[in-house]
């Protein structure tokens, strides 16, 4: 197997050669971190999408679904904090004139002595017998020393963010003699706040025209929905309401594909509870979330909770789901107690009350709200990445389909209900009537499942291409069929074929891929 960053660059050109992610407008170049997904993509997408849906509203009584637009009124923005508040400190180096993150370099340098002093725990590890790696932590003094440095530009960084000094933030950049990648020289501009809304206007003659939103996230459009949907749903606290969409940032730092994009999509759920209630349902559902990612048998290490210390102004409680992807653990999906910060904004900054009349205590108040939010294109990313093998085989393998150079495949194992095709028909031959029993099959199948026909080619290559876009099965047609009425049903991963009849196709598929399995899991 390759190692990690050639892993990530072998999934991403196999995500193009394969139609599941391309570049976004390619032919000019493409359009840095905003990407189009292709015909498999697009697939694989919806369906995750819809795995996610089920879960959350199909499953659950008390959620319902709502599609908000993507525009919305510019004083949605400023209630939300996002006017104000939604920067990233941002720098330019003169010579490079390349932009970065000044928060972004000064954690990179921190993970640099940190990695020091892993080196230096490591080095000693190997030179003393029964080692105790915390007593040498805390009494080396080469490690004291780095920790130490460790720890002031951890503390001067924090109070300059609290405290908005980017006069202090571009300081210690310089202090910590941070040089750019590139250009290797330390010629910094001062740190200035980079907003990442989008904007645009609104209205055709340009004196009236209004500057409006590319929503920053889906959850506003909850938010000034709550009392539409809890009166028109008649919805009783604690109620959540879901969404699905897209999402725009204009990142300074846009990288590693699809994970940091400036156009994506999230997958939100805004639960409203009792005040005082709320701390009981966060936990819950860090939980519940964690639980729909381990029922796609992804391995439970994959994932863990990453719980924030430093809160945003509006939480009470915050975590990560964090995935372990082909460049190490990040940030999947967020769990945040968001208070009663945004609908108590609304209020303020509409006028209107956004109160909720509890009949069991006879009493209104503003509900809080525990959010779930999951990125749509993180989640691919998590299922692409965790699904792609690279397999050797000692020998060329018999049940490949005779494929004579036998001996490697690439082949997505993405759970079965989630792949963007379900089936493959093939006759062997195209010749011989096989090519007319084949399609008398596709053309039922096809009212079931998202199949795929194809005659050209050896079968080892057609098993080859499925086995690359991860479809679980395939039915081959052969001359036993027109005498038996038998096919053979081959298992991707295993690549195990058994003959079963052609009457029995549609029940063993959509067994075989049928989500309630999944679903049942939760
Ligand atoms: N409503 C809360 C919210 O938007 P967030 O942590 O900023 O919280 C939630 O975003 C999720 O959206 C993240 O966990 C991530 O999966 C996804 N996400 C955020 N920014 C993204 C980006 N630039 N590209 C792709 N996904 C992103």
């Amino acid at each position: 197997m390759a190692n990690s960053e050639d892993l990530f660059k072998n999934i991403i050109s196999h995500a193009k050669e394969y139609g599941f992610i391309f570049q976004s407008s390619e032919i000019y170049d493409g359009l840095s971190a905003v990407y189009d997904y292709g015909q498999n993509g697009s697939l694989l997408k919806n369906n995750i999408r819809e795995y996610w849906w089920k879960a959350m509203v199909q499953l659950n009584e008390n959620i319902t679904g709502i599609d908000a637009a993507i525009f919305m009124h510019p004083t949605t923005w400023k209630a939300s904090g996002h006017v104000d508040a939604f920067n990233d400190p941002l720098i330019d180096n003169r010579d490079s004139k390349k932009r970065y993150r000044a928060d972004v370099l000064i954690e990179e340098h921190v993970a640099k002595i940190e990695a020091k002093i892993e080196k230096e725990v490591e080095k000693a590890a190997k030179r003393f017998e029964n080692f105790d790696a915390v007593l040498y932590r805390t009494t080396n003094p080469r490690v004291a020393e780095y920790q130490k440095k460790i720890d002031e530009i951890n503390l001067r960084f924090k109070t300059a963010l609290e405290t908005g000094d980017l006069a202090e933030v571009k300081q210690i950049i310089v202090d910590c003699e941070i040089v750019d990648p590139v250009s290797g020289t330390r010629n910094w501009t001062d740190v200035r706040q980079f907003n990442l809304m989008f904007s645009t206007q609104m209205g055709s003659v340009t004196e009236d025209a209004n500057v409006i939103y590319l929503r920053p996230e889906t959850a506003q459009g909850i938010f000034v929905n709550f009392l539409n949907v809890q009166k028109t749903g008649r919805m009783k606290i604690p109620f959540g309401i879901a969404q699905t969409g897209k999402a725009f940032r204009n990142e300074i730092v846009a990288r590693q594909f699809i994970f940091r994009m400036r156009e994506f999509e999230q997958m939100e759920m805004q639960y409203f509870v009792k005040p005082g209630t709320e701390m009981e349902w966060y936990n819950r559902w860090k939980e519940k979330r964690m639980n729909w990612h381990r029922t796609l048998g992804i391995p439970a290490e994959k994932y863990r909770f990453h719980d924030h210390l430093k809160l945003a102004h509006y939480a009470n409680a915050a975590c990560d789901i964090e995935f372990e992807f082909p460049f190490g653990f990040k940030e999947l999906e967020g769990i945040h107690s968001r208070t009663d910060f945004d609908l108590k904004n609304h209020e303020k900054f509409s006028g209107k009350k956004l109160q909720y009349f509890d009949t069991d205590d006879n009493q209104n108040y503003i509900p809080y709200v525990v959010e779930t939010s999951i990125g749509l294109d993180r989640m691919f990313l998590a299922v692409l990445s965790h699904s792609y093998k690279e397999e050797k085989f000692a020998s060329a393998n018999p049940s490949s389909g005779g494929l004579s150079d036998g001996s490697k495949r690439v082949v997505l194992q993405i759970p079965p209900f989630l792949a963007p095709i379900k089936v493959g028909v093939f006759p062997l031959v195209a010749k011989d009537g096989l090519p007319e029993k084949a399609h008398e099959i596709f053309n039922t199948l096809r009212y079931e499942q998202q199949c795929f026909y194809e005659e050209k080619d050896t079968i080892g290559r057609r098993y080859r291409r499925q086995d690359a876009i991860g479809t679980p099965y395939c039915i081959t047609i052969d001359h036993q069929t027109l005498q038996d009425n038998t096919v053979t049903l081959r298992d991707r991963d295993t690549m195990q074929q058994e003959r079963i009849n052609v009457s029995e196709v549609s029940r063993v598929v959509n067994e075989k891929v049928d989500v309630r399995q999944w679903l049942k899991r939760l």
